[in-house]
C-alpha cells in the first residue's frame, strides 16, 4: 500500500484517516473520520472494510470519541463516553469479530487503569489502538512466513473477496501468504474471483495486486468451476471473518461454494486469518451471525439497475466454510492442519 488502510496521525488531537475504499479503484482518495458516527458510516458503508482493518478502525474510533473529554474531568465522565462509543460502533456490522474484540480490548485497557485519572486513560487507550494496529502488521508478517510454502511454484493460486493490504494493518492474511512466497522468488498465476456484489475482488484484490507487481487474473465468480477443471489452480487461499472454536470458518459471501468447488477438483483450501479473527466462545459456524445488506447493493451495486424495479432480493454477506473443506488455517502462530475442535484448541494452548 502507498500508505496505510486506517492511520492515526498525531496524538490525542490528531486525525483518523482510512482509505475511501468504495472509490477504488477508479480513485485512491484518502479521508478524516472526524466523530463516532463518520467512523460508523465508514465501517457500515465498506469505506473502511475487511475483518481486521475493522477492528483497528473500531479501535481508533473509539480514541475518537473519547479524546474530547478534558483531562481534568473526573473518570465517569471518560467511561460514559467510551461506553457510548464502543457500543455505537459495535452496531456497525455483525460478522467480522475483530470489530468486538479490538472494542473489548480498549474498554479493559481503560478498566486495568481506572483510578489513575482521565488524562492518563486517554493516553493509554491512544497507545493500545496504536497497538492493536502494530500488532496486526505484525500478524500480516507471520502469517505471510507461514503460508508461503503451500503457494505452488509455477502453479495457480485462486482467492476470493480481499484479505490484503487494503484489510489490514499490513499486506494482508491471504495476500500476505502470496505476497511472501513472491518474495522468495515463487512464480504463479492468481485468479481473483470478482465478489459480488460490491466486487471486493475485481476492484480491491486485483488493484492491490497489480500495484504490487504480481500476475493477477480477473475472472467472475461464476467461473471459478471451470478455471479449476481447467487444471490451472493448484491452490485457494482466503481470508476470515470470524472462525469457530471447531474451525469452520465466516468469510465472504461465495466463500464456501469455492471450497466446495476446491474439494471436487482436489484442490487444497487454506483460510489465514490472525488469532483476533477466532472467536472461541462459540463451538461451531452457525452460530456466527451472518450480515445481511441492502436490496440495493444487488439491484443496482454500481449505479445502474440491473433487476426489475420491486423485485425481491435476499443477500447475505457471508457465509460459514464447514472446518471439513479447509486443508489448513495459517495463523501468525503456525498452522492448524484439517482443523477440528481439539486442533484449535491445541493451536492457541502452544
Ligand atoms: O465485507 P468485507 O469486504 O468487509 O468482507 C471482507 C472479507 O470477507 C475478507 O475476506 C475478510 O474480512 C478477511 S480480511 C483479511
Amino acid at each position: 500500500m502507498p500508505v496505510p488502510t486506517v492511520a492515526w496521525h498525531g496524538g490525542l488531537d490528531g486525525r483518523l484517516e482510512i482509505i475511501d475504499q468504495t472509490l477504488l479503484p477508479n480513485e485512491y482518495r484518502l479521508i478524516t473520520c472526524d466523530s463516532v458516527q463518520a467512523t460508523w458510516d465508514a465501517i457500515k458503508q465498506l469505506k473502511v472494510r475487511g475483518a481486521p482493518a475493522i477492528g483497528i478502525a473500531a479501535a481508533m474510533g473509539v480514541v475518537v470519541g473519547i479524546r474530547d473529554v478534558s483531562p481534568q474531568a473526573p473518570e465517569a465522565q471518560l467511561f460514559a463516553k467510551l461506553h457510548e462509543a464502543a457500543n455505537h460502533l459495535a452496531t456497525s456490522r455483525p460478522t467480522a469479530v475483530n470489530l468486538f474484540w479490538a472494542l473489548d480490548r480498549m474498554k479493559a485497557k481503560a478498566e486495568s487503569l481506572r483510578g489513575q485519572g482521565t488524562a492518563a486513560i486517554q493516553a493509554a487507550l491512544l497507545a493500545e489502538a496504536k497497538l492493536i494496529r502494530d500488532e496486526d502488521a505484525a500478524m500480516c508478517r507471520a502469517i505471510g512466513r507461514n503460508g508461503a510454502r503451500f503457494v505452488p511454484d509455477g502453479g495457480g493460486v485462486l482467492t476470493h473477496c480481499n484479505a490484503g493490504g487494503l484489510a489490514t494493518a499490513d499486506y494482508g492474511t491471504a495476500l500476505a501468504v502470496l505476497y511472501t512466497a513472491a518474495e522468495q522468488g515463487k512464480r504463479f498465476k492468481v485468479y481473483a474471483d470478482e465478489t459480488r456484489p460490491l466486487l471486493q475482488g475485481a476492484r480491491l484484490t486485483v488493484w492491490e495486486l497489480m500495484q504490487s507487481g504480481l500476475d493477477v487474473t480477473l475472472i467472475c465468480d461464476n467461473m471459478a468451476a471451470q478455471v479449476m477443471k481447467e487444471g490451472r489452480v493448484q491452490m485457494v487461499v482466503v481470508g476470515a471473518d470470524r472462525i469457530a472454536a471447531n474451525g469452520d470458518a465466516a468469510n465472504k459471501i461465495g466463500t464456501y461454494g469455492v471450497a466446495i468447488l476446491a474439494r471436487e477438483h482436489g484442490i487444497p483450501f487454506y483460510v489465514a486469518a490472525p488469532s483476533s479473527t477466532f472467536d472461541l466462545s462459540i463451538k461451531g459456524g452457525d452460530e456466527i451471525p451472518i450480515e445481511e445488506r441492502s436490496d440495493e447493493e444487488v439491484t443496482e451495486g454500481f449505479g445502474r439497475r440491473t433487476a426489475p424495479v420491486g423485485c425481491q432480493v435476499y443477500s447475505p454477506a457471508f457465509d460459514v466454510t464447514p472446518a471439513k473443506y479447509i486443508t489448513g488455517i495459517i495463523t501468525e502462530r503456525g498452522v492448524i492442519e484439517k482443523p477440528n475442535r481439539m486442533r484449535v484448541k491445541a493451536h492457541f494452548r502452544k
